[in-house]
This record gives structure tokens, sequence and C-alpha cells, in this order.
């Protein structure tokens, strides 16, 4: 088989990618490791930047996003029983839509099998070849039967734990990690929200945050130690707990009900240097993981994205091949500025177990000077709609 593009990995990226280039004629073929419902089963983040927007727009996936997104002007921090608004229309002009990501996933899916674009469920032993070549392919087996692509370019979309970067000779790649001393545990709840905004509370108990999904479907969010399992909550101390770390305005409002889902995420900033090797080019969690605080995974997948399907684009329809050439540097150059506003966002929310007296006063006086001060305020909310691309 030939293609020009091959995409690893049906998440969001790489959906997200085929779909832009098949509307420019771009032929491309996606593979995933699992199930169309596998993967429609994932709970993830649910705030999107305008940027984000704008390409499921492009992509002509947006009118579900239009129609049942919540369109959110500000956010609220609270700390110490007390709360303060973050205004990202009056800073920035800008907003941020609530819709989770399994949806946004859902409508990718629908658009690509309304196009002739080939997608390959369940594939297995993926391996990359040629990569540092002019004429890479790819090998992959699907029930034991092996196929190959040849391409010309492939596009490592397989989040963290996919093959496409370790398919960059070690001694090219630079990694970075930081991982937190914290975890999040998580629940949905087929409940109206707390509030009509986002809550993020910074408690002497621990970091909460009151999320949604729609106006009957919230997803709230506490601070857990790293050795935490889900099955150490119960809903009950799940709701005491998150009822203890919100102020009270907000506790005394809180509806609670079943879990329909519980999870516990580990919290970690990971980059991986460079993103581009030969004709092999990684986007989204394949090359970069942010703590999920400023939920910024699936933002930045969508600006590595945008800057990928840029490149493709000028190279078929030009011959141009700067927007491929410089693809890492720009790519990068955003990702370690939104790296920076979630580590600054987890850093000023949690408790850190290992947090002194100083470390403690210095995070009260960060939060009072966020409270006061215009200039901060603007900053974080820049941080938080998002960066231009
Ligand atoms: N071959 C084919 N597919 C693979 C392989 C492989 N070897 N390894 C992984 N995959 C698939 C996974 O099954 C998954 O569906 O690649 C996809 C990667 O999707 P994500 O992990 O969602 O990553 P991405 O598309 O970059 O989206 C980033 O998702 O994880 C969240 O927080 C993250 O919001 C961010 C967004
Ligand atoms: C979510 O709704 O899952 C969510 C929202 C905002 C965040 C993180 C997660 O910062």
């Amino acid at each position: 088989m030939k293609t020009k593009v091959v995409i690893i990995g049906g998440g969001p990226s790489g959906l997200l990618l085929g779909q832009l280039l098949s509307r420019r004629g771009i032929d491309n073929i996606v593979l995933e490791r699992r199930s169309k419902d596998y993967v429609l089963g994932r709970i993830r983040a649910g705030v999107l930047e305008q940027g984000f927007v704008q390409l499921m727009q492009e992509a002509g996936c947006a009118d579900r996003l239009h129609a049942e997104g919540i369109v959110h002007d500000g956010t609220v921090l609270a700390c110490g029983g007390t709360a303060f608004r973050i205004d990202f229309k009056q800073h920035t002009g800008s907003q941020v839509v609530v819709y989770g990501q399994t949806e946004v996933t859902r409508d990718l899916y629908d658009a690509r099998e309304k196009t002739d674009g080939q997608t390959v469920f369940n594939v297995e032993d993926v391996t990359l070849h040629g990569v540092d070549t002019d004429a890479p392919h790819v090998r992959y087996s699907v029930d034991g039967v092996v196929h190959h692509v040849a391409c010309a370019f492939i596009a490592g979309c397989d989040g963290f734990h996919g093959v496409s970067r370790k398919s960059i000779p070690r001694d090219v790649r630079k990694e970075y990690e930081k991982v937190y001393p914290f975890g999040w545990l998580g629940v949905l709840v087929e409940k109206p929200p707390v509030y009509h905004e986002l809550i993020y509370a910074n408690s002497p108990r621990g970091f909460a945050l009151c999320s949604m999904r729609s106006e009957t479907l919230s997803r709230y969010y506490i601070q857990c130690a790293v050795q935490d399992s889900v099955h150490d909550w119960s809903d009950a101390a799940f709701w005491q707990e998150l009822k203890r770390r919100i102020p009270a305005p907000y506790a005394d409002q809180l509806i609670t009900g079943p879990s329909i889902e519980k999870s516990i995420a580990p919290m970690r900033s990971f980059v991986t240097e460079p993103m581009r090797w030969g004709r092999l080019f990684l986007c989204g969690d394949a090359a970069h993981i942010v703590p999920p605080t400023g939920a910024k995974g699936l933002n930045t997948a969508a600006s590595d994205v945008h800057y990928l399907y840029q490149g493709l684009r000028a190279f078929y329809e030009t011959g141009d091949q700067d927007g491929l050439a410089r693809y890492s540097e720009k790519a990068l150059g955003r990702v370690w500025k939104t790296q920076r506003f979630s580590w600054w966002l987890s850093s000023l929310m949690h408790r850190y177990p290992d947090q002194s007296e100083f470390d403690a006063k210095i995070q009260m006086a960060e939060l009072e000077f966020l409270r006061s001060n215009r200039a901060a305020q603007k900053t974080m909310a820049q941080g938080y709609v998002g960066l231009p691309y």
C-alpha cells in the first residue's frame, strides 16, 4: 500500500491531523492500536482553547462543539475559604470552551468516516522504517497478517506509550521530565455542576477542582497521594473531602451522587526534543506530557497538529519545505511556554508534601499577588486561554 502520510495513533492528535489533511486532498492512513470503542471510552479533560476550536472548524468538525460546548469567560480561584475570579474576556478578549475530549474524538471519528480516509483499528507490531530517508515505510499486522505502507511522511501521534518517539535514535533524543509528588483523583457524576464556571481550590488539605462536561454532567478532582488507589476512596469519602477543600458557599451547593467513573491520574511534565527526525514528526502526547492542572494536554497537541498540517500543506501545495524544516523549533517553542504555565499553576494550587513553611508563605503570597494585581491576572488569563500559534 502507498499513501502520503501515515498517522500512527487514532487519538485526538492523529484524527485531527488526518481530517485536516483529507480536507486538503492529502492522502493519509490512521493506524490505531485499540478499537474505536476503546478510544472513545477514555475520560480526559474538557477545556478547549480558541485555537483548538478554530482547527476543529477548519477540519469541518465543529458543529456539535458549537451547539453543545459551554463558553467560559473566566474561572474561579479559591484559597483559605475565599475566592476570586480571573476574567479571561476582560484581560484577553478571548474565552475557552468546555467540551469533553471524548466528544472531540467522537466528532473526529464521525467526520473521518464520511471521508475516504482509511483507519485501521487493532493494529499490532507497528514498526517504522527508513525514517531518515526520503522513502520511509511502516509495517503493522492485523489478525496475524503483516502489512507494508510506503509513504512520504510519518506522523507519530501514538501518545506517550507509543512507538514513534522511541523510533528516534536514543543518542539524538533529549528528554526532560518532572514528576510531581501527588496525583489527581477524578470523579464523573451525573449531577449539575456546583457552579457555572470552574473552581480551582488551594486548601490546607490539598488541591481540588470543580469542573463539568455539560449542565447535567460534572467532573471533580482532588489532589491525592501518589500511592493512593481508587479502592481507597469511596464516593462518600470523596465528596466529604471535596467539600472540605472548597469554600463553604460552594460546598453547601454541591450536589453529590454515585460516581459513573473514578480514576487516579499521575502528575508529570515531560518533553522530548527534537520533535522531528527525518520524515517522522511527533505530535501531542507522543512528544510531551503536561500535568492536567491547566487543561493543556489536548490544546498543546492541537498546536503541534497546526504546525505540522501547515508544513505538509505548504509542501504539497507549493513545494515549500520551510514549515516542515522548522516544525520542531516552532512546536517546541509553544510546548515549553505551555509547560511553564502548567508547572506554575500546579505549583500555585497544590500542597506539596515536602513544602517548607517558607515555601507555604511564598505560595500564599503568590496567590495574594494574583488576587490583587491586574497584570498578574492578565498573565494568567493569557496562559489559560492559550498563547497564539
Ligand atoms: N500503534 C498504533 N496506535 C498506537 C500505538 C501503536 N504502537 N501506541 C499507542 N497508540 C494509540 C493509542 O491507543 C491512542 O489511541 O495512539 C493514540 C494516542 O492518543 P492519546 O494518548 O490520546 O494522545 P494524543 O492523540 O496526542 O492526544 C493528547 O490525549 O492523553 C490525552 O492528555 C492527553 O489531552 C491529551 C490528548
Ligand atoms: C476537566 O474537566 O477534566 C478539567 C478541566 C480543567 C482542568 C483539568 C481538567 O484544568
